[in-house]
């Protein structure tokens, strides 16, 4: 086992004016799960990459085990990859597929078969080991590319997305069994996904990085209750945080015709760059329906519904000047719109005009010119 160290890490590709990893700073302690989560072509796939060995590092150092491995060829790091596109050999069994990398590496007969049955069991592979890959299901496939990496008893595990071939369902069962049997191995893993619902699911820790950059790296919920900027505020969490830049008038936010009240502390903290605006954010969750003459609320006009059973959404336009901005149920249009959550047993209706109160302890509010946290 052992910790991984990105220290002021930069890669640029041949050709390119800008880095695809620009100045990264990164522990994963020793045993971690850490999530690298962003948009794609962000730079997770080159991240992961570098610390395998396999891209040039151009600034900056990386250790494995308080070891620096900058330049080390990546065989000698001791850690194990598991790809996205984990084509299996197919015709080989699924023992020799696991063992293969040991007998390449001249590891003798008896400790591959103890390894690979270990990992097997693990896996509930067991049953499966004489079998060739195309007699498998796609879940049990993803299972033996696990145990490729699992035999090699590495230091560290490196995973490029590696659900993205599995149906929706496969995802989300596969994406428990990864993340109990890394608890289990206690193995330091660096996991890369475009999908923050994996991110939020799994990891110890997420570290959201954004064109190369990175933005926030904390616990799932820190990065959920307090996103450290709009990116990472946006990115984190289904269905999105609503966020929109908002006249600031005596202190107030000024929501179409309303206002709403602002702790002072955070708009104490604006610059003349921020043009007398903020940015106020709030997850559909922590909003809800308000009497019509709440004086902390504002207008909705309702452009779609959602009874999901269990819960219910509405979709609405901020009025501005007494009348709703030109509805729009066009489903692309729908991000745009306001999203709160309500009680499914008392929607309002399509086309009628609701006052929504943002819980004002859960309100994230920013600066329109650095994009940073204000409270
Ligand atoms: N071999 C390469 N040569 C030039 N540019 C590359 C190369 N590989 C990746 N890039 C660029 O680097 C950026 C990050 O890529 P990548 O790390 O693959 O992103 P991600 O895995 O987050 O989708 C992208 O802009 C991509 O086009
Ligand atoms: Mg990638």
């Amino acid at each position: 086992m052992a910790e991984v160290v990105f220290d002021h890490v930069t890669r640029i590709y041949p050709g390119n004016d800008k880095p695809s990893v620009d100045d990264l700073n990164l522990d994963i302690k020793d045993g971690e799960f850490l999530v690298l989560v962003g948009p794609s072509g962000c730079g997770k796939s080159t991240t992961l990459r570098m610390l395998a060995g396999l891209e040039e590092v151009n600034k900056g150092r990386i250790l494995i085990g308080g070891k620096d491995v900058t330049t080390m060829q990546p065989k000698d790091r001791d850690i194990a990859m598991v790809f996205q596109n984990y084509a299996l050999y197919p015709h080989m069994t699924v023992a020799d597929n696991m063992g293969f990398a040991l007998k390449i590496a001249g590891t003798p007969k008896e400790e591959i078969r103890k390894r690979v049955e270990k990992a097997a069991e693990i896996l509930d592979l067991t049953e499966y080991l004489d079998r060739k890959p195309k007699a498998l299901s796609g879940g049990q496939r993803q299972r033996v590319a696990m145990g490729r990496a699992i035999v090699r008893e590495p230091k560290v595990f490196l995973m490029d997305e590696p659900l993205s071939n599995l149906d929706a369902k496969l995802r989300v069962q596969t994406r428990t069994q990864i993340a109990a049997l890394q608890r289990q191995l206690g193995v330091t893993t660096l996991y890369v996904t475009h999908d923050q619902t994996e991110a939020l699911t799994m990891g110890d820790r997420i570290a959201v990085i954004k064109l190369g950059i990175l933005q926030q790296v904390g616990a799932p919920t820190e990065l959920y209750d307090r996103p450290a900027n709009v990116f990472v505020a946006g990115f984190i969490g289904s269905p999105s945080m609503n966020l929109n830049t908002h006249p600031v008038v005596n202190g107030k936010a000024k929501i179409g015709e309303d206002t709403i009240d602002l702790p002072t502390e955070a708009v104490s903290k604006l610059t003349a760059e921020d043009k007398g605006q903020i940015v106020v954010g709030f997850r559909p969750e922590d909003a809800d329906l308000a009497p019509a003459d709440d004086p902390n609320a504002f207008s909705l006009k309702v452009v779609n519904v959602e009874d999901l059973g269990s819960d219910g959404y509405i979709y609405g336009n901020i009025i501005t000047d007494g009348s709703a901005a030109e509805a729009s149920t066009m489903m692309s249009d729908q991000n745009k719109l306001t999203t709160v959550r309500v009680n499914p047993r008392a929607l309002p209706k399509v086309g009628s005009v609701v006052k929504i109160k943002i819980d004002p302890t859960k309100m994230h509010l920013f600066a329109p010119s650095t994009e940073l946290r204000l409270n």
